[in-house]
């Protein structure tokens, strides 16, 4: 029976719609404007998202992939009965590389635990997992992963996997934060995986986020279809352009949409019109990049061990497997 080896557990509190319109106003209001770019994913910018990872200008994701297919297979070798922890799970094709290099008479004793706040993607890949892995349990957690973390079940021997450069959406500062917060919530034994898109040659980072086929720049747009609903306003999408460049100060790619001509936009929750200048941007996404150097200080400053640094041929992508002692 499928319902005997899957439970849900509900921790994140969605911010109330008031928290979502003050959150987004205080970017967006003043300079230099912002929006954060959780609000990429809803449903459309989600669908665009999957897009993007098969383009072959977006490395980051086949990148990744073909590092774990090289890997997994080891790392599966010595697992006992352990939980695997999924940190912002969203589909299941990462995880399914590894529970696929897992022997079937081992499966009845791995715990997956997805945690994502989207409850249907929860579901979703809890449902097609629970079907591929007749043996496999799965405890799903609605939850944030920067703050809910001290809701991840105890265990030992754990998987902690936090894939898909996702922690590059983290300033450096919160990025060390994260890690400190993950490190607190580890036990010896327990292991993190953790994947970083790295520093490289500025053509092929920019090129990443220009794709020819323009998705990536549709993917941008969209969100201000999401603050449209949110603030009701009347943001043009079309009267912005996509722009993606290479920060080498910070070493972070940075996405704006710069407004094409003067624009005014209205909303019932602003008491005079925001007026954009033809030329003024707004950032909606910084995606850190990563040297060794970094990685040893992500290390240091959670006392993190790092037992291995998988990487592609090109060293384009690093999965960083980290130990607690
Ligand atoms: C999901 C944050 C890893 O930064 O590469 C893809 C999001 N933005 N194209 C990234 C994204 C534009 C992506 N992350």
């Amino acid at each position: 029976m499928l319902s005997d080896r899957i439970r849900f557990t509900t921790c994140y509190r969605a911010l109330s719609g008031e928290d979502v319109r003050a959150e987004i106003l205080d970017g967006l209001l003043r300079p230099p404007r912002s929006i954060p770019s959780k609000y990429f994913y809803d449903g459309a910018g989600s669908r665009l998202f999957e897009k993007i990872t098969t383009l072959t200008e977006y490395y980051l994701t086949s990148t990744e992939k073909a590092i774990m297919q090289d890997v997994f297979p080891s790392i599966a070798e010595d697992i006992g009965s352990i939980d695997i922890i999924e940190l912002g799970s969203g589909d299941c094709s990462k995880i399914t590389i590894l529970l696929d290099c897992i022997p079937n008479d081992l499966m009845a004793g791995i715990r997956y635990i997805p945690v994502d706040i989207s409850r249907s993607a929860v579901m979703k890949s809890s449902t097609t997992l629970l079907e591929r892995y007749p043996d496999l349990q799965i405890h799903g957690l609605i939850a944030d992963f920067q703050n809910d973390i001290q809701s991840i079940p105890d265990g030992a021997g754990r998987i902690v996997c936090f894939f898909g450069s996702t922690i590059g959406n983290l300033e450096r500062n919160e990025a060390k934060r994260f890690m400190n917060r993950i490190k607190s919530i580890m036990m010896p034994g327990d292991r993190l995986l953790l994947g970083l898109d790295m520093v490289k040659n500025t053509q092929v980072l920019e090129r990443a986020y220009n794709d020819d086929s323009g998705h990536t720049a549709e993917f941008n747009r969209n969100i201000l279809k999401v603050v449209n609903r949110l603030l009701r306003s009347d943001f043009e999408p079309s009267r912005f352009d996509h722009s993606a460049y290479f920060n080498s100060e910070e070493n972070r790619i940075e996405m704006h949409l710069v407004a094409s001509e003067n624009t005014t936009v209205n909303s019932p929750f602003i008491s005079e019109p925001l007026i954009l200048e033809k030329g003024e941007s707004i950032r909606t996404e910084n995606s850190y990049k990563y040297t060794m150097d970094d990685i040893a200080a992500l290390s240091s400053i959670s006392g993190l061990q790092i037992s291995n640094v998988f990487a592609d041929e090109r060293e384009w992508f690093s999965l960083v497997e980290f130990s607690a002692e």
